[in-house]
């Protein structure tokens, strides 16, 4: 009995990437597309291209790549974030749809406190500077990272998005070559811890670890942004962090510690806390 190639596919995927049969055919459906450069409605309208032999030869290859846990994200070299398209590879992480929440209270603090200064640590694929500057052009952003490649990779989406005279990306290990003051900083920097279990799934090996991991605790730079943000936040301005979904308390400590009030905290649409935050009502 011949075995049909796409169904063992499935099945691989299923067990090898732990996900349902549904999220598994809709992934195949995706490489299959990039490989033959069909958009997935050509693939609903003609479903019978999939048992072409020659498309499947093209799409085998980009299969291979995939289960051995290379992420979708960067075998497509693109992921969407707050409905934009970011270039991705594997100098940067791959932007989550978790910290689209992030973005969100960013976009709220600036409107409702009318904020004219951002700073972003840890810019990565630019994903947060340059959904912030998309949607309110007025913004002077500041947006940084310790990775020159992350840097080459932010300034490319932000030239592709229109949005890079609206950021000054910079060279920074934190606030080390950051002067002047801010109405709002905003991170979404490392916080897994370096033995964390989830490090040895497939997908993290594929990522920087340095936009992973952040000490034994994983609250190294949650501390250190913490500690120094004051110095660079002007009166009433905000300091907004993302943070691992069992790391809300911690924060809370480090922000009241710090002389951070009106503290806050929200939670992703898993419903685990993601993003806390406070302000600084005293200059230092
Ligand atoms: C979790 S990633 C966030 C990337 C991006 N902002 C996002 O949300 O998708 C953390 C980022 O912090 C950067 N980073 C790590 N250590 C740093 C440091 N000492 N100074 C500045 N950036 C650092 C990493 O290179 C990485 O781009």
């Amino acid at each position: 009995m011949k075995v049909d190639p796409l169904e063992l596919d499935i099945n691989s995927l299923t067990r090898k990437c732990s996900m349902s049969r549904s999220e598994a055919i809709s992934e195949i459906k995706i490489l299959f597309g990039f490989a033959n450069d069909l958009d997935q409605l050509e693939l609903i309208k003609e479903p019978g291209v999939m048992r072409d032999p020659v498309k499947l030869k093209k799409y085998k290859r980009v299969f291979n790549d995939r289960i051995t846990g290379k992420p979708v994200a960067y075998i497509l070299g693109y992921k969407e974030f707050y409905g934009l398209p970011f270039e991705v590879n594997e100098r940067v992480l791959i932007p989550r749809p978790d910290t689209e929440l992030l973005v969100n209270l960013a976009i709220e603090k600036i409107q409702q406190y009318s904020l004219k200064t951002v700073l972003e640590l840890g810019t990565g694929s630019g994903a947060i500077a340059a959904s912030i500057a998309t949607h309110l052009p007025n913004i002077k952003i500041t947006a940084t990272d310790v990775s020159s490649d992350a840097l080459e990779v932010a300034l490319a989406n932000a030239i592709t998005l229109g949005v890079n005279h609206l950021i000054d990306f910079k060279y920074s290990d934190w606030f080390s070559e950051i002067s002047g003051k801010f109405d709002l900083i905003v991170s979404n920097p490392p916080y897994i811890a370096e033995d964390h279990a989830c490090l040895q799934r497939d997908g993290a090996k594929y990522e920087p670890s340095i936009a992973l991991t952040s000490g034994l605790s994983g609250l190294d730079a949650l501390t250190l942004i913490v500690s120094q943000s004051r110095n660079f936040l002007n009166k009433d301005g905000w300091l907004l962090l993302e943070h691992g979904y069992d790391q809300r308390d911690s924060c809370r400590q480090l922000l009241s510690a710090g002389g951070f009030t009106s503290l806050f905290d929200e939670s992703d649409l898993g419903g685990n806390p993601r993003v806390s935050g406070g302000r600084i009502e005293d200059e230092s």
